[in-house]
């Protein structure tokens, strides 16, 4: 069997890419929601058993602001455009409920970056698994503090 044409092979590259972009814009839409989350829910914390989190969850919506400008970057470099839509943000009055809700929410967000790293590599796209790379690190991070602030660990 001789190798696949440059056309098909160009048709694959350009349904993977297609494909990376409507992932990283629903990653996009997630990090804004975890901005809205986060912003609001560290200046209505409450509880001396919640002390450090709350500083915590100030510096989570710096990062998380980071990473969505960084998706938002790697989506224009590889042709999109990036949404403007925001994944709704959830909220509660109860500490250890948004807490838990925080928490599932970076669970869900490292799920899908593993995801999107595995589609980059796929596709040879490796500056942008690289970005990938060290956005989960401190999404991962971000779990571990709220595993914390839960008793969880
Ligand atoms: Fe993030
Ligand atoms: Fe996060």
């Amino acid at each position: 069997m001789s190798n696949s044409s440059g056309a098909d092979a160009e048709g694959a590259s350009t349904s993977s890419k297609n494909e990376i972009i409507k992932g990283l814009n629903e990653d996009l839409a997630r990090e804004y929601k975890a901005i809205i989350q986060y912003v609001v829910f560290s200046s209505t914390l409450k509880g001396a058993e919640y002390g450090d989190i709350a500083e915590q969850l100030k510096e989570h919506a710096s990062q998380e602001l980071a990473h969505a400008l960084e998706v938002a970057r790697q989506i224009d470099y590889l042709g999109g455009d990036p949404t403007v839509e925001v994944k709704n943000a959830e909220y509660s009055q109860d500490s250890k409920k948004m807490l838990e809700i925080d928490l599932r929410q970076e669970q869900e967000t490292i799920k899908n970056y593993r995801e999107r790293i595995r589609q980059a590599e796929s596709s040879g796209e490796y500056a942008l698994s690289e970005a990938l790379r060290d956005i989960i690190r401190q999404e991962q991070d971000h779990e571990i503090d709220l595993k914390d602030a839960l008793g969880l660990r």
